[in-house]
């Protein structure tokens, strides 16, 4: 028997045990989310009320009062699992696709489409391409495979395709496309795109990430859905945490080849999406009203903030999403002197953009409140 000790049992051993994690884990740099209005309330003992979020690209209406009267009624019977297949909600979306269910993923937010795509398809030394500037979570799901990304510059803010085409090689199984992109507003007409994926060798997978997808004006929406059937390695990621007003719930669901999503459903947990989650997205899909009125919304917000940076002569990234990129110059301190307002926005320094800071497109008061808070960081 050991001598006792007065060291509690767990700083008996010195070895790191992080060093257990693969050394691809170790080199990861975790994801940075938008501050929660909470925690700025208690740094700087503002008000929650009083603070102005406008730092996740969400809608700022929130669900509509269709998807509030579902998630209140499915609330009352709480102790069962979740329909692990999605079966309502795959068939509204096939029916809306005119797709087969059977090449519908359901993911915990589209975030969880992007690791399951590389969970089945990636291995550790495989290649995928992304470009510069693209959403943050390409390089982390990458990353948590061991997988190698390679970084395609920017041209423009935006995706280069025929550089991106060129980083393809046949050690490349996943190339991301953004579309629009996040956190640049950047958008890739639909000829371009689909020549793009045309062009893309049969075994090397493209996830066509289409977060943003229903902000864009109808006649430029992606006819996505319909490519699938004429690319079996196309992956087309959409999510109901933007324009359907559902963040907190986590779903979004990818289209793809059948063949596909069989090997995505393989590595997805049994009950990836929640109860709630389920009957949320599914009274939502159907209120297509309530999607135009949150684009409307959003086009005159943007128009606001467009016209008003420009009286200002200020700069910015023309954006085809919910939010705006702005060229601030010392992005962290007009970060810092915007929070002091109780105004949170994003700073993108993270995605190589250390002069902007990334503003999501609010209700009309909480717009002038950002311009006006603004001003007052800039002028310091
Ligand atoms: C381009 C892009 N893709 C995917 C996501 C993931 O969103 P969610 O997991 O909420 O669907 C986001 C969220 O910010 C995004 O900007």
């Amino acid at each position: 028997m050991n001598a006792p000790s007065d060291a509690p049992a767990h700083h008996v051993h010195h070895r790191d045990p992080s060093a257990l994690a693969p050394e691809y884990v170790r080199r990861i740099t975790r994801y940075l989310p938008g501050k929660p209005i909470g925690e700025l309330a208690r740094e700087f003992g503002l008000d929650e009320r009083d603070i102005v979020k406008l730092a996740s690209n969400e809608n700022p209406r929130g669900p509509g009062p269709a998807v509030r009267a579902a998630i209140a009624a499915a609330a009352a019977e709480l102790s069962r699992y979740p329909d692990g297949n999605g079966f309502a909600l795959k068939a509204a979306l096939a029916a809306r696709f005119a797709v087969d269910a059977e090449q519908i993923v359901l993911g915990n937010g589209s975030n969880d489409i992007l690791e399951l795509a590389t969970q089945a398809f990636l291995q550790p030394g495989d290649h995928a391409v992304y470009s510069r500037h693209a959403f943050a979570v390409y390089p982390l799901a990458t990353q948590a495979r061991g997988g190698i990304g390679v970084e395609v510059a920017a041209r423009d803010f935006g995706h280069d395709l025929p550089a991106m085409r060129k980083a393809i090689t046949e050690r490349t199984r996943l190339v991301f496309v953004a579309n629009p992109n996040n956190p640049t507003g950047t958008w890739l007409p639909q000829a371009a795109l689909e020549a793009f994926i045309a062009s893309v060798p049969e075994d090397t997978l493209v996830v066509l990430d289409e977060a943003y997808n229903e902000y864009l004006p109808p006649q430029r929406q992606a006819s996505s859905a319909a490519w699938v059937a004429k690319y079996p390695n196309l992956i087309v990621s959409r999510t109901f945490s933007k324009a359907y007003g559902l963040a907190a719930l986590r779903v979004g669901y990818g289209i793809m080849h059948p063949k596909v999503a069989d090997m995505m459903n393989r590595v997805r947990q049994p009950f990836n999406v929640n109860a709630l989650a389920q009957v949320a997205a599914l009274a939502a899909l159907a209120d297509t009203a309530y999607v135009d009125e949150s684009r409307a919304l959003n086009d005159a917000g943007m128009r606001l903030l467009e016209d008003e940076l420009k009286a200002q002569g200020i700069g910015f990234v023309p954006s085809h999403g919910n939010f705006l990129l702005i060229k601030v110059g010392d992005a962290g301190r007009v970060y810092q002197r915007l929070l002091e307002q109780g105004v949170i926005v994003r700073p993108v320094a993270n995605y190589g953009l250390p002069e902007h800071l990334r503003v999501t497109v609010g209700l009309p008061e909480e717009n002038r409140r950002f311009l006006a808070a603004l001003k007052v960081a800039l002028a310091g």
